[in-house]
């Protein structure tokens, strides 16, 4: 008997149903001219999580698609087939234990020597060399078709690839198609190693490098220039001895610096230096760039741990510190250090994107998710609960707000430019949002220049939180 009744006042998300939408009903207009996918990947339990107190981020992942074609929208959602999902079906119950720790795991599934298979593939929907794949840093990722979003299984690229994890977040160089991708805890659980790599745009290794990491650390996101990869890490620390006790993955450290792996794309490993800062949660980036002798990061940062479920190891209550839209520099002439400078001072969320061929690049714009308290929101949100998508105009210093109405919780906008060779922010965001009141998710789409909204699609029910989302276009993937 599957009970949901205790997991569902802890907030766990299971909406628990495969679906197909075809014809969506939608309000406004979509251009001809849009063609395309929208693939998001959601949390959503299977069955309850063995702990109440557990994290969103264990939930079991899931994969949908808003297929954008003649101006019309079709939708369907599927759940990832992990060996996790696999496995839960056929036991018909829940088998994993907390979030990244398999000594709590069921005896008929614990494999603490292979942490990566229990991997939920719930964050991003990556494409790589042509090909679709749900991703998550726990494990190595899988992939997915395109079309019908059937789970096709685990990819290991091969044995040039030498890591249990592969990051939710590689980074694509729009002037060389290159991927640049890592993974920490490359060795297996508490490790600090990692491994980072570099793919053509065929798929292929062609470089790789591999550090030990001042410390293990939650290694989310990375910033790529020109010249330089970097990888921030901080106060997220862990400890085999905890995984053995039985409990979370990951603690947080507030007497730990945050630090940058700073890795030349040029260069080897023994090339690869560490630049510190202050105590820092680093989630995403936003773009950056190298400047003669400095490297520029811009993207958000908050002053302690944004990770609720993550406690502080010394008892700490969680004050839940807000993110800021920020410029860290780091000086390659200095021997440590990172300047700090706050571009943005209105809270936001970590979600932030950009016009991606703009990536390493000079740019204007960044897209955010955030609450914005000009707007009313109805009482029905909470008070991080992004009511707006927002673009950041880095020219100005000036934020422009999308609001779609009272009690819509939105999640990270998508940009989409109008065509390939549209200036940048032309073109469009396309950004879900769960309609609170009538139980539904509405999917909107925004010309990003004016922030106003020319269609919003509605689907007749409300599915479960997205992660990330990922526009594919016909030349990227084989769309029908
Ligand atoms: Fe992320």
């Amino acid at each position: 008997m599957v009970d949901f009744s205790q997991a569902r006042l802890s907030g766990a998300p299971a909406a628990r149903f495969e679906v197909d939408v075809h014809d969506c009903e939608i309000t406004g207009s979509i251009p001809k001219s849009l063609d395309g996918a929208l693939y998001r990947m959601h949390l959503d339990w299977l069955y309850p999580p063995a702990n109440l107190d557990e994290t969103i981020l264990a939930a079991d992942g899931y994969i949908s698609s808003f297929r954008v074609k003649d101006g019309r929208a079709h939708y369907k959602g599927r759940y990832v087939q992990t060996e996790r999902y696999l496995r839960q079906m056929e036991a018909g119950r829940q088998l994993y234990g907390y979030y990244r720790n398999p000594y709590t795991d069921d005896p008929s599934v614990r494999d603490v020597a292979h942490p990566g298979a229990r991997t939920t593939a719930n964050t991003t929907p990556v494409i790589l060399a042509g090909k679709l794949y749900a991703t998550k840093e726990d494990g190595l990722p899988y992939e997915i078709d395109p079309v019908t979003l059937a789970t096709k299984g685990q990819q290991s690229f091969g044995a040039q690839w030498d890591s249990e994890t592969f990051t939710a977040h590689p980074k694509v160089d729009p002037l060389t198609g290159q991927t640049f991708a890592y993974g920490y805890e490359a060795q297996g659980l508490c490790s600090r190693d990692v491994f980072v790599c570099c793919f053509d745009r065929d798929g292929r290794i062609t470089r790789k490098w591999r550090f030990q990491a001042p410390h293990t650390s939650m290694l989310h996101d990375m910033w790529l220039t020109q010249e330089h990869l970097v990888i921030p890490g901080g106060g997220t620390i862990t400890d085999l001895e905890w995984l053995k006790a039985g409990k979370m993955h990951w603690g947080w450290d507030s007497t730990r610096p945050s630090w940058h792996a700073v890795i030349p794309r040029n260069g080897g490993d023994e090339d690869i230096r560490f630049f510190f800062g202050p105590e820092r949660s680093i989630v995403h980036t936003a773009n950056a760039r190298t400047e003669r002798n400095k490297i520029v990061l811009e993207g958000p940062a908050a002053n302690g741990n944004t990770w609720p479920w993550f406690k502080d190891i010394r008892g700490a209550p969680y004050s839940a510190p807000a993110n800021t839209f920020r410029r860290l520099t780091l000086d390659l002439d200095s021997k440590d250090g990172v300047a700090e400078e706050v571009l943005f001072d209105t809270p936001i969320t970590s979600f932030t994107r950009i016009d991606e061929r703009c990536l390493t690049l000079p740019y204007r714009y960044a897209y955010v998710q955030y609450a914005d308290a000009r707007f009313d929101s109805g009482g029905r949100l909470g008070r991080t609960d992004g009511n707006c998508v927002g673009r950041l105009d880095l020219h100005t210093s000036t934020l422009t707000a999308f609001f779609p109405g009272p009690a819509r919780a939105l999640h990270e906008p998508v940009f989409i430019p109008a065509s390939p060779t549209s200036p940048e922010g032309e073109g469009y965001l396309l950004a879900a949002g769960d309609n609170l009141e009538q139980a539904t998710t509405e999917l909107y789409l925004i010309e990003a220049l004016s922030m106003r909204e020319l269609a919003r699609i509605t689907l007749p029910f409300r599915s479960t939180p997205q992660v990330h989302g990922t526009w594919a276009s016909p030349d990227t993937l084989p769309l029908r």
